[in-house]
């Protein structure tokens, strides 16, 4: 497995762009199996998951062209299986995002039961129960969903919790069920609405999006011809290049981003002394050489802090003037960081869903393993601060969700390099 070393110590300056959003491009990629017609797709990140993917399409016998500027043509014609297998399933959980569309187009769908991830157990039983109201027979057996409808119906869905994946799988089984369905507590996460916006490029009738009740007016077919569409920029992305440039006192312009998807982020690192300039799809930062101030943050689904970010914010408060809380709301358990952050000498205390952070003026660079996507970030986000060289293992976390971060973070002037296995 590869490793990053990371030396810290540099004030990180410099511009970058910001990648296509991971969190878009996989439920965008699955919508492209509605589309009667082939569809184009820019903008698409660099990263495994989208690798993931494309085999997971690939398998089912669909035909993707991809070009060298990432855009990848899908055409959904030619598909000879309904099937997510487990062996993609287990290294992606967001492969359930075929169930709605395989199902609400083919009228039938075997996706493998995802099982529970670093962060929790992670259920999905919000997607099972909804097509069930919405008429799909659904029996989930050795592991596997096994799901069959004739055609969906469209009904009113009120959702127990905001789930981002329930949310984008009812939305596009929706848009060709019989009828109207109507979405209540729904994800409003800039990434469901770029969704929404990609089904209605291909036809769907879908509004009240970026709000909490989405209405669905089902049609016969998504068949409109040329549609291309580029996928949103990565707020978590540009969140995370943020945060590298507060740890390490510096100044960054990032391009190619939406500011108004980072309201919350960008309020804490205000909160943090950070001096915050935006554009129309730029942000920059600078912190004109101070060390950051402690901040608390609680996590709750969009447009609240998101969980996403609470263990870069963690890691920036390690190193941070004064206390800060990072409460967890989201997940069970997502402090996998900490007790890395804690053998780089960090002084946190895990309470509950709370982590309390002490901050002091440096870390220590340390060997350190990473257990998840984000909390692998807020670990090369440590090592960039810390003192000396910090070894990430395990990365192949980062790389499922971080588009070219070694080279990213060097372009900012970081000593950063991947040793391969
Ligand atoms: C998505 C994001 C992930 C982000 C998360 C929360 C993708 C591919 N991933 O994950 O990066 O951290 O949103 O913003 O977009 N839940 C249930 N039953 C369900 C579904 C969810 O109880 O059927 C619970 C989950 O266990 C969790 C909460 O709802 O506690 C939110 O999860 P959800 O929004 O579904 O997360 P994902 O869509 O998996």
């Amino acid at each position: 497995m590869d490793k990053l070393i990371i030396t810290g110590g540099t004030q990180l300056s410099g511009e970058l762009r910001i990648s296509g959003a991971k969190n878009a491009a996989l439920p965008i990629l699955a919508a492209t199996l509605l589309s009667e017609e082939p569809v184009s797709v820019g903008n698409i990140p660099h990263l495994h998951d989208i690798t993931t993917t494309m085999q997971l399409l690939g398998q089912m016998g669909i035909q993707l062209t991809i070009d060298e500027k990432m855009n990848i043509e899908v055409d959904s014609s030619t598909i000879t299986k309904y099937e997510a297998p487990y062996e993609l399933v287990k290294t992606m959980r967001a492969s359930i995002l075929v169930l709605g569309p395989l199902l609400s187009r083919f009228g039938e769908a075997h996706v493998s039961l995802p099982g529970g991830c670093a962060i929790g157990s992670r259920p999905v039983d919000i997607h099972i129960d909804s097509l069930r109201k919405m008429g799909a027979d659904i029996q989930v057996e050795a592991g596997y969903i096994h799901a069959k409808a004739s055609r969906l119906k469209g009904c009113k869905l009120v959702l127990d919790k905001v789930t981002v994946t329930g949310t984008e799988n009812l939305l596009m089984a929706a848009t060709l069920a019989e009828g109207t369905t109507i979405i209540e507590n729904a994800a409003k996460e800039p990434e469901v609405s770029d969704l929404a916006y990609f089904l209605n490029a291909l036809g769907a009738k879908i509004t009240g999006i970026g709000t909490d009740v989405l209405t669905i007016e089902g049609v016969d077919k998504l068949a409109n011809k040329d549609i291309h569409y580029d996928i949103l920029p990565d707020r978590i992305e540009t969140g995370t290049y943020l945060i590298a440039a507060a740890i390490t006192r510096g100044k960054v312009k990032l391009k190619d981003t939406r500011p108004d998807t980072l309201d919350a982020v960008l309020d804490k690192l205000v909160e943090a002394g950070a001096e915050i300039t935006t554009g129309d799809d730029w942000i920059e930062l600078d912190m004109h050489g101070k060390q950051p101030k402690a901040v608390s943050v609680r996590t709750a689904p969009y447009p609240a802090f998101p969980t996403d970010m609470q263990a870069q914010f963690t890691a920036m408060n390690c190193v941070a003037e004064g206390v800060g809380t990072i409460t967890e709301t989201v997940f069970e358990n997502r402090f996998m960081h900490v007790q890395e952050m804690q053998r780089m000498g960090a002084n946190i205390q895990l309470e509950s869903n709370t982590a309390i952070c002490t901050g002091q003026k440096g870390l220590t660079g340390a060997p350190v393993m990473a257990t998840d996507l984000r909390a692998s970030a807020s670990l090369v986000l440590a090592g960039l601060a810390a003192e000396g060289d910090t070894l990430v293992d395990r990365i192949y976390h980062i790389d499922r969700g971080y588009d070219h971060i070694e080279e990213k973070l060097a372009q900012l002037g970081a000593t950063i390099r991947r040793i391969p296995r």
